[in-house]
């Protein structure tokens, strides 16, 4: 699924970031050599990162 539609940026992407150490949206942005531009997906993107961080949390639990 798309969450970024500026970037083309999908929550395999942001998974991909996020194993790649991305904690917050810029490192997406800068794992996936963009940049922010109309900012609608900041939000979702967040969102989708601090799930992945507490799913993480709960598999090392
Ligand atoms: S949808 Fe991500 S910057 Fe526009």
């Amino acid at each position: 699924m798309i969450v970024c539609s500026c970037n083309n940026i999908n929550d395999r992407k942001i998974r991909e970031a996020h194993e790649a150490g991305a904690r917050k949206t810029k490192d997406v942005f800068k794992h996936c050599g963009t940049k922010p531009q109309c900012g609608t997906c900041i939000r979702y993107m967040q969102a989708d990162l601090n799930k992945l961080t507490d799913d993480m949390q709960k598999a090392e639990d």
